[in-house]
């Protein structure tokens, strides 16, 4: 039987150990891909400790990662649109084109969506298996890398559903960031990138995660909630930001959030509190000030094109995000660390191979485009 390596957990908040496991074949309609690289993502963690529903219904042993590119190695039967070679960017929402959500043309909550690295193994392995694939999956343009297309599959197009359609963004309105990690920080290129005279508010407990926020704006949370919220109020004359997005899923930065939030503002909801404390909304306040409090999951993967086409024309830079690039055994090690903080910005596995095997350059010459 063929194998790969691919890293596994066994128990919730046990090790995470690279192993060779059998190598999946191609889904039907659906694609088989060699990974290239696949983004370590908080959800991940979360996965990790048990407490994604989706993980504990699949069971264990598991294989993570849902923010990935690659190179279809193999065609499932019925998949048409692809071919063997082509380059690859996977959204982590594989939405099933048919349950109520998706007729109604809401496939970020799709009934029956599938996702790699919650409803079947992901992409912290050589190898993953994606089903779906004409309805989910897009062709990368030459130009873009394979770290680049990774940063998609997740974080930034979960920031670009968060602040330009689920947040509404205007130009002219300032926007409150909290929590500058992986996602706040892409929050806030795509703020900066998409809106006219748009003005960003970062903050973050972390000092370098402030400093990488780009921003005049970055407020440290190490001060407390208090002086957060007085910050905010002081460069808003007072009002409070236009739009708030907790990026981070943290009580805090959830209540931080809807506190700055001006009259009648937005405030999206992205971070998934699911670790820690439950969040204390001020239901009054949103009352009162008819503040509209809105949730916001992935993108639709009918929109991947336009971020792709993005990243191509140099209008979003997602290896900017990227910090780190790691090794399988690193990306592993780098859930764990989650225990006690976060990375900053994207940390990136782009080495999938042992260290005797040792991997192919990740980026072959770009193919030509193909002809339709
Ligand atoms: N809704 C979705 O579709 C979706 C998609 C991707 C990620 N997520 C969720 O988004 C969240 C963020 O993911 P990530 O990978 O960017 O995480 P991350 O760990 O990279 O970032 C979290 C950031 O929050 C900061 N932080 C911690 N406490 C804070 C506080 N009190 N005030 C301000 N900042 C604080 C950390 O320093 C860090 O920079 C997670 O909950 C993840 O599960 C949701
Ligand atoms: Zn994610
Ligand atoms: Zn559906």
């Amino acid at each position: 039987m063929a194998t790969m390596r691919a890293a596994v957990y066994t128990t919730f908040s046990g090790p995470i150990i690279v192993q060779e496991v059998p190598k999946p074949t191609a889904p039907v309609g659906g694609l088989l891909l060699r990974v290239k690289a696949c983004g370590v993502c908080r959800s991940d963690y979360h996965g990790w400790k048990g407490l994604d529903s989706d993980i504990v219904t699949h069971g264990l042993p598991f294989t993570p990662g849902h923010e990935l590119s690659g190179v279809v190695v193999k065609l499932g039967l019925g998949t048409t649109k692809f071919q063997v070679g082509d380059r690859v960017a996977v959204p982590f929402i594989l939405s099933c084109g048919s349950c109520r959500q998706c007729a109604r043309n809401r496939p970020t909550i799709c009934e029956a969506q599938g996702q790699p690295g919650f409803t079947m193994p992901g992409g912290f392995a050589e190898f993953v298996a994606v089903p779906r694939a004409d309805r989910n999956v897009s062709l990368m343009p030459p130009k873009v890398s394979f770290l680049q297309a990774a940063a998609l599959g997740c974080r930034l197009t979960t920031a670009y559903r968060a602040v330009m359609q689920q947040g509404r963004l205007q130009s002219g309105e300032t926007v409150g960031v909290f929590g500058c990690g992986g996602l706040g920080l892409s929050a806030v290129m795509i703020a900066l990138a998409a809106g006219d005279n748009v003005r960003v508010l970062a903050v973050d407990t972390s000092e370098e995660a402030c400093n990488k926020a780009w921003d005049l704006h970055a407020f440290n949370a190490k001060e407390g909630d208090e002086y957060i919220r007085a910050r905010v109020a002081e460069v808003t004359g007072g009002f409070g930001a236009d739009l708030t997005l907790d990026t981070a899923g943290f009580a805090a930065t959830c209540e931080n959030a809807v506190w700055c939030t001006r009259r009648g503002g937005r405030m999206v909801q992205v971070g998934l509190p699911l670790h820690g404390k439950e969040p204390c909304i001020p239901m009054a306040r949103v009352a009162n000030q008819e503040i509209e409090i809105i949730g916001s999951h992935g993108l639709a993967a009918t929109d991947m094109p336009v971020l792709l086409a993005m990243v191509a024309a140099g209008r979003l830079m997602p290896e900017k995000l990227v910090q780190r690039e790691v090794t399988l055994e690193e990306g592993a090690k780098a859930i764990e660390a989650m225990d006690t903080g976060s990375p900053l910005g994207i940390t990136m596995i782009t080495r999938f191979k042992g260290a005797k095997e040792g991997d192919e350059p990740n980026e072959p010459p770009a193919k030509m485009p193909r002809v339709a």
